[in-house]
């Protein structure tokens, strides 16, 4: 069967670890969206490593990471990537392939990043300054290049020519010279020319010859272009839909969707976040859950689980189950509100809001529930988890319409709860 995991919330929710848990259930592990702005980290005894471009299957030999259309690569950042795991002692060798229609991020993406942000002043979106936006910009004004344009270095040298010209007229207190951006290409070029395949086919071939495939999402469903807090959001489909879309591949062949989200909230950047606590217990869970941006470092803003918000992705994306992680981060509070609804101009909301400004009106309505005293931190099995920790899982379920198959209760591999009657409940094959 072939799983997709994705981010049910905000984005950093832990999809790394659960991807590199599940991947030896599969042949093949897939990026479809998204760029060098996602950080996926995963522990292997111990050592931290953080993937950003490539999918986080890579840490399990012999199995295919496949970088599809979808997905904005800056191809300095992918080679540095490939470097640093094979200095690691990661083998990538013949592992990596990468979409012929895939977007390239170029240096002028990241300088018109900065200056948008900086344009639009207190209406910042917070983006990671990676030149994702610019890059799907002007994948959608049919201006951008992709990585099969590096087989025609005469075209290239054109497109390279305008593009850095548009960007000449717009960034006015620096110009760019062209030649530069040019020459490194063609030297990146030569390396990633091995790597470059038509995924869609690949795909499908695989799947013919009955091999599986994981589909890994970046950022998070609240972070998508069309369903997430538009204008706050990121410029790809982090939702289900980005699926068929960036890797050219029919709806059928996703076989189950697994959403990840943390026990809690958190956000990155600039817009809403209904649940947010900006004291000391906003502080609290910022400290103990190590909420720190993987790829930018910037502070996480921190709140309580908002129901509303998993319903939401629960629809948008079809989950079948939930994957929660970081249940430990809640050890030893006395007591833990989750938001069930949203309170709007005397209304009480039960469903997502559409509207920014409606939602910026909302209020959490929260019930509580008794915290557990007892470390959560490394339990393998659901039921020696506290008591309370399972009445808490239990409402999660309950408030967001899907159960949690699997819970997280640590950084390592291992520091996971298994629930396989859940699994089996919600017909994810897996053998785990
Ligand atoms: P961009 O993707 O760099 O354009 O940033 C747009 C928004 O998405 C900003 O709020 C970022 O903080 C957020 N964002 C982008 N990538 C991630 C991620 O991997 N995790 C969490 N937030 C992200």
């Amino acid at each position: 069967m072939n799983l997709a995991i994705l981010g049910a919330q905000w984005g950093d929710e832990g999809k790394g670890k659960i991807v590199d848990l599940l991947t030896p259930q599969f042949s093949i592990v897939a990026r479809y969206q998204g760029g060098h702005n996602a950080g996926h980290t995963v522990y292997v005894n111990r050592k931290k490593f953080i993937l950003r471009l490539i999918p986080s299957g890579i840490l399990h030999p012999g199995v295919t990471c496949v970088i599809g259309n979808g997905v904005v690569v800056d191809p300095q950042a992918l080679l540095a990537e490939i470097d640093e795991l094979a200095a690691s002692g990661v083998d990538v060798d013949g592992r990596v392939v990468v979409s012929d229609k895939a977007h390239l991020i170029l240096p002028y993406h990241r300088d018109l990043d900065l200056l948008s942000e900086a344009r639009r002043g207190e209406r910042k979106i917070g983006t990671t300054s990676r030149g994702i936006g610019p890059a799907y910009e002007d994948k959608i004004a049919r201006r951008g290049i992709r990585v099969g344009d590096l087989a025609d270095p005469i075209g290239l040298e054109e497109a390279i020519r305008v593009n850095v010209a548009a960007r000449n007229r717009v960034v006015q207190d620096t110009t760019m010279d062209w030649r530069p951006v040019f020459e490194q290409l063609v030297r990146q070029a030569e390396r990633l020319r091995p790597w470059v395949r038509d995924v869609s086919l690949l795909l499908d071939q695989a799947m013919r010859g009955g091999r599986s495939i994981l589909f890994e999402g970046a950022q998070g469903t609240l972070l998508d272009i069309d369903h997430g807090t538009y204008p706050y959001v990121t410029s790809s489909n982090a939702s289900v839909g980005g699926i068929c879309t960036g890797l050219g591949l029919g709806p059928r062949a996703i076989h189950g969707v697994l959403g990840v989200v943390k026990a809690y909230t958190t956000r990155v950047g600039e817009g809403p976040l209904p649940t947010e606590l900006t004291g000391a217990m906003g502080n609290r869970l910022r400290d103990s859950g190590n909420e720190y941006g993987a790829v930018t470092g910037r502070p996480r803003r921190c709140g309580w689980f908002d129901a509303v918000v998993a319903r939401y992705s629960v629809r948008i994306n079809g989950l079948d189950a939930l994957a929660l992680t970081k249940l430990d981060v809640l050890d030893g509070l006395e007591t833990i509100p989750i938001c069930t609804a949203y309170r709007c101009s005397g209304r009480t909301l039960t469903e997502f809001p559409s509207d920014l400004a409606q939602l910026a009106k909302c209020e959490p309505v929260y019930e509580s529930l008794p915290g557990w005293q007892a470390g959560t931190a490394g339990v393998r099995r659901f039921d020696a988890l506290p008591d309370n920790a399972r009445r808490y899982i239990a409402r999660l379920e309950e408030v967001s319409g899907v159960p949690a198959a699997i819970v997280s209760t640590g950084s390592e591999r291992d520091d996971t709860i298994v629930r396989r009657d859940t699994l089996q409940a919600v017909n994810l094959r897996l053998a785990l």
